[in-house]
């Protein structure tokens, strides 16, 4: 079955046709506006022409957004609190979280603190949004009786690292986000089966996640250069994740000696099979 769609275009145009209250969930990460290079000219937008713009594909999405639906949106310092504005006072979506991602390698400053996160906001259509932590948690970092031992609440603050340029698995995409931290916004708000959408797909990482994650996905990308790129990527096997949050391999602390081996043997086991380990994943597009 063809479970993840390719759309080339123009966001702006092809959010358009799509039907209203048809999406499970959005994962958009567009251009911020920092004059990266991606092969157009469509990075170097004045204030004003830029806020348009995302006025105008925030507000399709918000339309195609399912009433349980989520959408989380990726963005720099820069256009932040202006999305949220949209967001909450032009749209009226509902505030869940802003998200920090922070990673650990990027541009150095002499003059004040170099930038070591991006901001990431999750907005959802209702108050009745679906939302399944059991699916995201975390192992605790302390045994207690009063933590829950199925794993703690990943919080607001994500690491990750980038997918570095040595990385076998890195595309030639100059912003290219880990499959680890999309695939924690797929499996929170969304089921198998779902409908997923990714207005800026850039590399692909949504449609891999999705394909992996046993979701449909719709994407859109302007660059027929990027498109091929992704084509290219799902066809690839997978062999887990190209990304892990840290704490993923915590064992906590005060576990007494013969549960702590337990627990390194378990995380030596699915180091192997892999986090979020597809149960029915199958390849190509
Ligand atoms: C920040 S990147 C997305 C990166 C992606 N999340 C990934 O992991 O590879 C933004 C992408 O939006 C594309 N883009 C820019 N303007 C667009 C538009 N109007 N419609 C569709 N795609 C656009 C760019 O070509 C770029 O690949």
């Amino acid at each position: 079955m063809n479970n993840i769609e390719i759309r080339t275009g123009d966001a702006l145009d092809l959010l358009k046709v799509i039907q209203s209250g048809t999406i499970d969930l959005i994962i958009a990460d567009p251009p911020y506006n920092l004059g990266k290079n991606y092969g157009n000219n469509h990075d170097i937008k004045g204030f004003r022409e830029y806020l348009q713009f995302s006025e105008s594909w925030l507000k399709e999405s918000c339309r195609i957004l399912s009433p349980h639906g989520t959408i989380y949106v990726f963005m720099g310092f820069r256009f932040i609190s202006y999305l949220y504005d949209i967001l909450d006072q032009k749209l009226g979506m509902y505030f869940n979280s802003w998200i920090t991602w922070h990673y650990t390698q990027g541009m150095g400053k002499t003059k004040g603190f170099s930038p070591r996160h991006d901001d990431i906001l999750m907005f959802t259509k209702s108050e009745n949004f679906k939302f399944k932590l059991d699916a995201v948690r975390i192992p605790q970092k302390y045994y207690r009786k009063r933590n829950n031992m199925a794993g703690a609440n990943p919080g607001d603050v994500w690491s990750f690292s980038h997918v570095h340029y040595s990385n076998p698995e890195r595309e030639e995409h100059p912003t290219q986000k880990p499959e680890a931290l999309v695939a924690r916004m797929v499996l929170a708000s969304s089921d198998e089966g779902d409908l997923v959408f990714d207005p800026f797909f850039g590399s692909g990482t949504t449609l891999r996640v999705c394909q992996i994650l046993n979701r449909r996905c719709i994407g859109i990308e302007l660059n027929p250069a990027y498109v091929e790129l992704a084509q290219k990527r799902l066809k690839k096997p997978f062999e887990g994740f190209d990304s892990n949050d840290p704490r993923m391999e915590r064992i906590p602390c005060d576990l007494p000696q013969k549960s702590q081996e337990v627990a390194k043997q378990i995380l030596l086991f699915e180091g192997q099979v892999g986090y979020g380990s597809p149960t029915n994943h199958s390849s190509g597009q």
